[in-house]
């Protein structure tokens, strides 16, 4: 019976495989030595590295590295329960305060990530008889946190202000209403209409949520992202944004009232039912920040600016054409789940990690390299990585 029911599962699992194999959709993971550097080395080979969220490259920085081993030192390497069960450690409290500070809002919570920071939220923030309106290009974490509200979901065309209008005209209803979007879209690099959606909100009496992991460190005069940029920070209601990408760390925050995180602290189930962050990741934040805020954050943000440009002006002229953005995401649309592998797989004999996003994480005909740029990227790292990408861009038929 055992081995009966062992069989037809490791079976059943087999089949699974090969079904994810013969849709060209097979996932696995690379292993690369030393840190998330502008150059890493994999398999012994020196790569340069084009694919990874270190943005400014905090994620090696000295005074992120020497505050995360002072916090082990004091504090211990575990927080070992939730914050609500063993209690609220200081480098928690420490973080809070300086988001808020930061952010201009009157106080901030801390998740255990991204993807715990939006399931946690908006399945706090509503339920059976609400509706949330989300970009339709949002991401997964954004998707799922929808669905394990239970309440109504209703994807807007992407960055469509219009057609969203017309969606809160349609189901305007007695519950509450959350709009909820990227600020810089994860996968496509351009940036949410916040204006547009803050006007939305206030014309329906509606929440909105922004999930700033892309433009948190990176956009706005402070580093403050997308809602700094555009303006909007005090109309935003809750504005998330995560450590463990521009910022070189772990976690999440979300910047909010009084009042809406008193009710995180009691509803969000990522909050309540998870061991929090451990000291040496809450300092490593910590000190990330105080870098962003400083004349160093403002060059690297700067520099990260001018990298991004000039690697996507080496793009177009080259023969691709890329989305419209301005941001350090740069897609190059490749088409079919197959050419966009061949096309990861033939930059990495050339020297170059850049990964190919293929469905679910984008919509199916719509693969692409998704390119990330870093501010410790050289402008020589930069000309070599277009000449490559286009050598096989041609040799794959795609320019
Ligand atoms: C837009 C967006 N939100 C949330 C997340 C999840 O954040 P984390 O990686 O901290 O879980 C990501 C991560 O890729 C993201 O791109």
């Amino acid at each position: 019976m055992v081995d009966l029911l062992g069989a037809s599962l490791s079976t059943s699992i087999h089949e699974e495989l090969e079904q994810i194999r013969r849709s060209g959709l097979y996932r696995s993971t690379r292993s690369i030595s030393g840190k998330q550097a502008a150059r890493v080395e994999m398999n012994g080979r020196d790569m340069l590295l084009l694919c990874s969220n270190n943005y400014l490259g905090l994620a090696d920085h000295p005074a992120l590295i020497r505050a995360s081993i002072r916090a082990t030192e004091r504090y211990g390497t575990s927080s070992a329960a939730s914050r609500l069960v063993s209690g609220s450690m200081e480098p928690h409290e420490l973080l809070e305060v300086e988001i808020a500070r930061c952010k201009g809002t009157e106080v901030a919570l801390i998740f255990n990530s991204g993807y715990a920071a939006n399931t946690g939220i908006i399945a706090a923030l509503a339920g059976r008889g609400d509706v949330i309106f989300s970009d339709r290009l949002n991401h997964a974490s954004i998707i799922d946190g929808s669905l394990l509200s239970g309440a109504r979901l209703i994807r807007y065309p992407h960055n469509d202000h219009a057609a969203l209008f017309s969606l809160m005209k349609k189901h305007r209803g007695s519950g509450r209403a959350l709009i909820v979007t990227d600020g810089v879209f994860s996968m496509d690099g351009d940036i949410a209409p916040l204006r547009e959606l803050v006007e939305l909100k206030k014309a329906f009496h509606a929440y909105l949520m922004v999930d700033d992991a892309h433009g948190s460190g990176v956009l706005g005069e402070q580093g403050m992202g997308t809602t700094e940029l555009l303006g909007v920070s005090d109309d935003v209601d809750i504005n998330m944004g995560t450590f463990g990408k521009a910022l070189g760390s772990f976690g999440a925050y979300a910047a909010v009232s009084v009042e809406l995180r008193e009710l995180l602290i009691n509803r969000a189930r990522s909050f309540i039912f998870s061991t929090s962050l451990p000291p040496s990741v809450l300092a490593a934040s910590l000190a990330a920040i105080k870098v962003v805020c400083s004349d160093e954050g403002k060059c690297l943000r700067a520099q990260l600016r001018v990298n991004a440009e000039y690697l996507r002006s080496l793009l177009v002229q080259a023969g691709f054409t890329l989305p419209d953005g301005s941001t350090q995401i740069i897609p190059i649309m490749t088409g079919g789940a197959e050419t966009t592998m061949r096309f990861s797989d033939l930059l990495l004999e050339e020297g170059i990690f850049a990964q190919g996003i293929r469905p679910p994480t984008v919509p199916a005909g719509l693969c692409r390299l998704r390119c990330t740029v870093m501010s410790t990227h050289s402008r020589q790292d930069l000309e070599w990585a277009a000449d490559r990408i286009s050598v096989v861009g041609k040799r794959l038929g795609v320019i």
